[in-house]
């Protein structure tokens, strides 16, 4: 067992005034399988990012045991045959491969010394089971192996992520990092990455679809802005769970909301009846009765006390439970006027620019 870990972790990016993560701690086996879930913007990417060392935490401490590799990536030069492409993101077995050829040639001693240390190199990476082991992972993700003569550019958007995944897999030794992959791929893409992703295990899997994360997660990292916890089990179970959860808060919020209406009430009461006392008082003295003015004027110092400490306490008592408040998901529904005459007006985005620096993000002259 190995474990990724962050202790007491703060990030923020330098660019931004809010912090992504405040005193994050948690522990990943590397041998779990781990769905990460999570609103947009929520701190995802980052919290990879943070596992591959790609940023450091603002304070904090990050251990990882293993190396990392991400999806997803660019791969090198992909005019090329599908093999090719899935070779080179491994290893230079054909750099290697050219290079031992040469020295072969040559008869000198320090070329075969140089010989035998990339000979070392290409074996530890499997340079001679390699193209087998392509094969058989091309058939555990359910790809017809001709694919691999084909030029990788001529591959679908779907084959292409299915593609890259296997190559992840084959380097040997990394725990790997796979960032919302099935943007490009239909309901049978996912199916099929899913129950290739079964087979594997020491992954990070973040995904907002519910149905892959079923197929192949054992754990489930939730990610929100109040809480950020680990559990076993799939998507539905931590679903299940987090429904329990919340119907329970929901109750507890409610309790509490009956409990401080009831301190308000008695609070009221209570400073009603001191200043009932001090008119009292002010009405006898003006009637030069013979009264313990001091006795009165302590009693309703005291009425007045207690009053303001219930009212402290109210107000201490919803400070302590206001993060049980926040962290309910505020959900929005989005609500769309269907009685408009023209249901195409709904949205209309005319001359739109998105860019951030000098790169461009978006373009949208009508839609
Ligand atoms: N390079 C950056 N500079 C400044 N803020 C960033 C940067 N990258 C992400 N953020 C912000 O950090 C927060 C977390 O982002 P991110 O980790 O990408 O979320 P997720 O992957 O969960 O959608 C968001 O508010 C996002 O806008
Ligand atoms: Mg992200």
């Amino acid at each position: 067992m190995s474990l990724i870990q962050l202790n007491r972790v703060y990030f923020q990016y330098d660019s931004s005034s809010t912090q992504v993560f405040n005193n994050l701690s948690i522990s990943i086996d590397t041998a779990w399988k781990t769905g990460i879930v999570g609103r947009n913007g929520e701190g995802k990417t980052t919290l990879l990012n943070l596992i591959m060392r790609k940023i450091v935490p603002t304070k904090g401490k990050i251990n990882i045991p293993m190396k990392t590799e991400y999806f997803p990536y660019e791969p090198k030069r992909t005019g090329k045959a599908t093999l090719n492409v899935i070779k080179d993101s491994i290893a230079p077995f054909y750099q290697w491969e050219e290079q031992m050829r040469q020295l072969l040639n040559d008869s000198d001693a320090s070329s075969l010394e140089s010989y035998g240390e990339i000979l070392e190199k290409y074996q530890n990476v499997g340079g001679y089971e390699i193209d087998a082991l392509i094969e058989k992972e091309m058939n555990m993700m359910k790809m017809n192996s001709e694919l691999l003569n084909r030029d990788f550019n001529t591959l679908s958007a779907g084959e292409r992520t299915r593609v890259l995944i296997i190559s992840l897999f084959l380097k040997r030794g990394y725990f790997l990092l796979i960032d919302e992959p099935t943007n490009h791929l239909d309901l049978e893409g996912r199916k099929l990455l899913g129950e290739y992703l079964i087979q594997k295990s020491g992954f990070i899997l973040v995904s907002h679809d519910r149905y892959l994360l079923d197929i192949c997660v054992d754990h489930i990292l939730f990610i929100n802005k109040k809480n950020i916890y680990i559990e076993k089990g799939n998507f539905s179970s931590w679903k299940h769970n987090r429904d329990i959860r919340k119907e329970f808060e929901k109750r507890k919020r409610k309790n509490l909301q009956k409990e401080i209406k009831s301190l308000k009430i008695a609070a009221t009461k209570r400073r009603n009846w001191a200043n009932n006392r001090e008119t009292d008082k002010k009405a006898k003295t003006d009637q030069k009765e013979r009264v313990d003015k001091g006795f009165v004027g302590h009693r309703a110092a005291k009425s007045m006390k207690r009053a303001l400490n219930i009212e402290k306490r109210r107000e201490t008592k919803i400070e302590e439970k206001k993060y049980l408040l926040n962290d309910f998901d505020k959900e929005r529904r989005l609500k769309l006027d269907t009685s408009a005459d023209s249901p195409q007006n709904i949205l209309r985005l005319d001359h739109i620019f998105v860019s951030i620096k000098a790169k461009q993000l978006l373009k949208i002259f009508h839609l």
